[in-house]
């Protein structure tokens, strides 16, 4: 079924002489910027596309839960556990709009858990990392969040129109996430020592897992140049990358923390920073399975399925006798 559902056969662009007149005619529209829907014809490796991604993306939102549930009973005050719990039940509510769109490209939702759960899917490394003090709920904020939008506000123009109209209403819940974060993190950097300690703590251990966030360099995304040519994905990997390098390395300065990385330093030339890579075979090992909480966040959404399982029967069984007791009326 994996194969069936998301496995491309290749990703090498192929160029238009090589295309059937229907690929073709497809490219075309890609290129004049139309919205492909769901109804209309699609390459079957367009529809695979899609479908990966966009599965991948919704579990990672249902995953990205856990690690910031763990707080919601120890958040500091009244206040915080309210915004926390928010914003952990606006990742439920993205995931479910995500699958939704996947679901327009003919899979089920109950499909795309199976392979989670299966380990045929993938779901965003950061979330297999643990959050061990408050100051990491500010860092998921500002950094996860953070570079969930330097994603996701590209994607909203990505070529297909489910997905992209998706992104619009998560891009904007994803704003007021990275502030939230970004808050928590200003209150305890400009705090106690122990507080500012805990707050460069956190940095220095989410740093490099947000940078992986954006997926390996270019040279090795095996996807990025075909998904791409279909305006699935909009810019590179790397780009994403340099973007949010750029964009928070002010905003921890504003906080008085540092980054990790001896060698940042600001490139007039190229109007960026050089900054270090994060360890890809960390990364590698991490997609992989092997991340410090993989077992953990895999076990804890099968457990939360088969917990499930009465409620989900419920209510098919309800819908049934209704749907029997209307016929019988009729
Ligand atoms: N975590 C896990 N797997 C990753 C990854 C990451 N950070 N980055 C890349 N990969 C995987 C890819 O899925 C691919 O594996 P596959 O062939 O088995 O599917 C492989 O690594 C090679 O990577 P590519 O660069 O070729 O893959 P893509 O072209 O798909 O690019 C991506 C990766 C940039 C993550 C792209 O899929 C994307 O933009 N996805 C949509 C955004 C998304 O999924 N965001 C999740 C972030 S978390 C979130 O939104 C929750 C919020 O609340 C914080």
């Amino acid at each position: 079924m994996y194969a069936q559902l998301v496995k491309t056969d290749s990703d090498r662009v192929r160029g238009l002489d090589e295309m059937s007149a229907e690929e073709r005619a497809f490219q075309e529209r890609i290129d004049r910027g139309e919205k492909i829907e769901p109804k209309e014809w699609m390459p079957e490796g367009y529809r695979k596309t899609l479908i990966r991604q966009i599965g991948q993306h919704a579990h990672s939102e249902i995953v990205g839960q856990l690690p910031e549930g763990n707080w919601i009973t120890r958040a500091p005050t009244l206040e915080r556990k309210a915004i926390l719990l928010a914003k952990v039940q606006d990742e439920a509510g993205h995931g479910l709009y995500l699958y939704c769109a996947a679901e327009t490209l003919g899979v089920s939702r109950d499909e795309l858990i199976e392979l989670l759960h299966a380990g045929k899917m993938k779901y965003s490394s950061i979330f297999n990392y643990p959050t061990l003090t408050w100051a990491d709920i500010g860092a998921v904020g500002w950094l996860v969040d953070g570079a969930a939008i330097m994603n996701q506000v590209p994607l909203q123009r990505t070529s297909f129109g489910p997905y992209s109209r998706a992104m619009i209403r998560i891009c904007k819940e994803e704003s007021f996430h990275q502030r939230q974060g970004y808050d928590i993190m200003m209150k305890m950097a400009k705090g106690s020592p122990a507080q500012k300690a805990m707050a460069q703590d956190a940095l220095n251990r989410f740093w490099y897992p947000a940078l992986m966030m954006f997926g390996p360099s270019d040279k090795d995304s095996v996807h990025s140049a075909q998904s791409m040519a279909w305006k699935i994905k909009i810019n590179t990997n790397d780009e994403l990358r340099q973007k949010f390098v750029d964009q928070t390395v002010p905003q921890a300065h504003y906080l008085g923390l540092t980054v990790p990385d001896p060698d940042l330093k600001w490139n007039e030339e190229k109007g960026g920073y050089d900054f270090s890579e994060p360890d890809w075979s960390e990364f590698f090992d991490v997609i992989a399975g092997n991340g410090p909480c993989n077992t953990e966040r895999l076990n804890a959404r099968v457990k939360a399925w088969e917990d499930g399982r009465w409620f989900r029967e419920a209510l098919v069984a309800h819908a049934d006798k209704r749907a029997a007791a209307r016929i019988a009326a009729e």
